[in-house]
């Protein structure tokens, strides 16, 4: 596999990622076919895992993600590459809603418990997972930097930011990535200017729902352009939408869910496939800026 840099950061991480919610929300699997997820990720290749504490059917399940994947990597036992877990903090789940709660308070005790979750010392990677209306970024990304200074967290990322809001979170801390949603349907941050305001401050820039998210599944299995440069490769057209994503900029990091062995296998392997400018230019006509 790959490996792209995890921004300035020391660490470096497969270039294809693996995302952890859809072993742990409504729908998921057994506990012991999410293992084995995992365990086939890590073994194509992938390091980067990347999770929440909200990741989980409801508040009583909070860290759900965290644990499953703690256990996976312990039960691996050393077998594959070092594995960087990447979670985040500033959600809550009353009554399996999802309702951004980011104070300093809050954040807090989410990241004590997500390093017992995890059983972790140190988290490498803390994401805010969403901009708290209520509370200046400021304020947030500043109690991650009271973690980093304690030694609870070694480096900081954001999740769904503008350009505006990162600007204003780099002039607390170094920012080492950033989450946002991105595919061939959604190009806002390509065309926005985010991702190369993220290639040009060496931030890495994790792309969430990198097939389009739980719905995008049938969009993308159906969709006749990706279907069609798949078949040119031999490889399925999931392969094709993640390595468009990695062919948009260096510092693109995808990190596709998965709920079955097969699909995680798939993914890990777009790694491979080069696309060419016949590919690129019949994306580019299939899906409009
Ligand atoms: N920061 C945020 O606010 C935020 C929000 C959403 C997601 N995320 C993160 O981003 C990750 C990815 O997003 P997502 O899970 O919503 O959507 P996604 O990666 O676009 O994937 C959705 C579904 O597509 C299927 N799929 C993926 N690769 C496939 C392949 N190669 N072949 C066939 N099917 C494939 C999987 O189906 P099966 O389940 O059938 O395997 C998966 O559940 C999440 O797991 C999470 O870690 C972050």
């Amino acid at each position: 596999m790959n490996l792209r840099p995890l921004g300035s950061s020391d660490l470096q991480v497969s270039q294809i990622g693996l995302g952890g919610m859809p072993l742990s929300i409504a729908g998921r699997p057994s506990r012991s076919e999410a293992i084995k997820v995992i365990h086939a990720s890590l073994r194509a290749g992938v390091t980067l895992i990347d999770t929440a504490d909200v990741y989980c059917l409801d508040q009583s399940d909070i860290g759900h993600n965290e644990k499953l994947i703690a256990d996976a990597l312990a039960q691996i036992n050393g077998a594959a590459a070092p594995v960087v877990v990447a979670t985040k903090g500033g959600l809550q789940r009353p009554g399996g809603a999802w309702v951004t709660d980011a104070h300093p308070r809050r954040l807090r005790s989410a990241c004590e418990a997500s390093l017992k979750a995890l059983r972790l010392t140190t988290l490498p990677l803390y994401q805010l997972h969403a901009v708290d209306d209520d509370v200046p970024i400021e304020d947030s990304v500043g109690a991650l930097v009271e973690l980093r200074r304690q030694g609870k967290i070694a480096h900081i990322g954001l999740s769904n930011v503008g350009v505006g809001e990162l600007k204003r979170a780099l002039a607390v801390a170094p920012i080492v990535s950033v989450q946002n949603r991105c595919s061939v349907f959604e190009r806002r941050d390509l065309s926005s200017g985010l991702v190369a305001f993220c290639a040009a401050q060496k931030i890495a820039y994790l792309a969430y729902s990198p097939v389009g998210g739980g719905r995008g599944k049938a969009r993308v299995a159906d969709d006749p352009t990706l279907r069609a440069v798949g078949a040119r490769h031999g490889v399925s057209p999931f392969q094709v939408a993640l390595a468009w994503l990695l062919s948009r900029s260096p510092v693109v990091i995808p990190i596709p869910g998965a709920s079955q062995i097969a699909s995680a296998i798939d993914s890990a392997a777009a790694d491979g496939l080069r696309l060419v400018a016949e590919d690129l230019s019949a994306l580019d006509r299939a899906f409009p800026v």
